[in-house]
C-alpha cells in the first residue's frame, strides 16, 4: 500500500478523539451552552469546539487532507484523503448529562476507509481499527456476537421524526421490536455501532442517518466481523443504514422486505475480517 500507513492514520484519529473527549469532560459544566436550538435538537458550543480540536489534530499531522464534519467542511489540497468527523455524537444526551455520548473520526482514501476511532469518555472506552490493525476496545481485540436468531437479539435504532421523508419508520420499529428480544433507542449512533462491534448487541438500523454518524462505526464493525449495508442513499451525506453481527442479517432483511421502500437501492458494504 502506498501513501500514509493506516496505522499512522489511526494514531492521529485516536489522538483527535481523545483530545476532543478531554475537552468535553473538562467542560461538562457548560453542557447546556447552546448556539442554536431547533424544535427537537440543540447545537452546543461544545459541538463546534470539539470539531475545532479534532481539525487541529488532523491538520497539524496532515495539512492537505480534507475534512467533512457535522460542524463543517475543510477542503484540503489532497482530494484523495477525507476525514469524516462527528465531533460530539449524542449531543442531546450530553446536554442532559446522560452519559451515552462519544466522539467519532474515520479517514478514507479514495472513498475506502483506512482507519477509525471512537471515544466514549464517560465509559473510558476507545474503539478503534485500521486496515493494518484489528478492531479493538481499549487495545483488546473485539468481535461481534455469535447470537444467530433475531428472537435472541438486541437491536439499537434511532427514530427520525420526519415521517414524510422516512415513511414506514413506526411500522418498521413495530415489526422489529416484535421480532427481536429487545429494541433500544440510546441516542448516539456512533456509540451504538461500537456496542455492536464489541458483541454487546446484535443489530442497528436507522433511516436518515448521516455519514459522520456511521463512518467510523461501520468500519470498526466490519473489522470486528460484522456486516453493514447502505439500504438507500437519501442525499450526499444521508442514508438508510443497517448493521448486524452478520448472523441475523438475512433474517432482518427478510423482515424488512414487505417495507419495499426501505430496501430500494440497497448495496452491501464490503465485509472485512
Ligand atoms: C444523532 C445521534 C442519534 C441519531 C441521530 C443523530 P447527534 O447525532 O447519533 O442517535 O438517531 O440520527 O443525528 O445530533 O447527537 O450528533
Ligand atoms: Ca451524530
Amino acid at each position: 500500500m502506498t501513501g500514509v500507513s493506516p496505522r499512522d492514520l489511526l494514531a492521529c484519529a485516536a489522538e483527535a478523539v481523545r483530545r476532543a473527549g478531554a475537552h468535553a469532560v473538562a467542560n461538562q459544566s457548560r453542557r447546556t451552552e447552546a448556539i442554536a436550538v431547533a424544535e427537537h435538537d440543540v447545537k452546543l458550543a461544545l459541538d463546534q469546539e470539539c470539531q475545532a480540536i479534532i481539525e487541529s489534530v488532523i491538520h497539524s499531522a496532515y495539512p492537505s487532507h480534507s475534512i467533512l464534519g457535522e460542524e463543517g467542511r475543510r477542503e484540503g489540497g489532497d482530494a484523495n484523503y477525507r476525514w469524516i468527523v462527528d465531533p460530539l455524537d449524542g449531543t442531546v444526551n450530553f446536554s442532559h448529562a446522560l452519559p451515552y455520548w462519544c466522539h467519532s473520526v474515520a479517514v478514507q482514501r479514495g472513498g475506502e476507509t483506512l482507519a477509525a476511532a471512537v471515544f466514549a469518555p464517560v465509559f473510558g472506552e476507545v474503539y478503534a481499527a485500521s486496515l493494518e490493525t484489528p478492531a479493538v476496545c481499549n487495545e483488546e481485540p473485539i468481535r461481534v456476537s455469535e447470537i444467530r436468531t433475531l428472537g435472541e437479539s438486541v437491536l439499537l435504532t434511532g427514530l427520525e421524526r420526519n415521517f414524510d421523508q422516512h415513511p414506514q419508520s413506526v411500522e418498521v420499529a413495530r415489526a422489529v421490536s416484535l421480532a427481536a428480544q429487545k429494541m433500544r433507542l440510546m441516542g448516539a449512533a456512533a456509540l451504538d455501532l461500537c456496542q455492536l462491534a464489541c458483541g454487546r448487541v446484535e443489530g442497528f438500523y436507522e433511516s436518515g442517518i448521516h455519514l459522520w454518524d456511521v463512518a467510523a462505526g461501520e468500519f470498526i464493525i466490519r473489522r470486528a466481523g460484522g456486516r453493514c449495508q447502505n439500504l438507500a442513499q437519501l442525499s450526499e451525506v444521508k442514508c438508510r443504514f443497517l448493521a448486524t453481527n452478520g448472523h441475523i442479517h438475512d433474517e432482518l432483511i427478510a423482515l424488512l422486505r414487505p417495507f419495499e421502500i426501505w430496501l430500494s437501492g440497497a448495496t452491501t458494504w464490503r465485509r472485512q475480517h
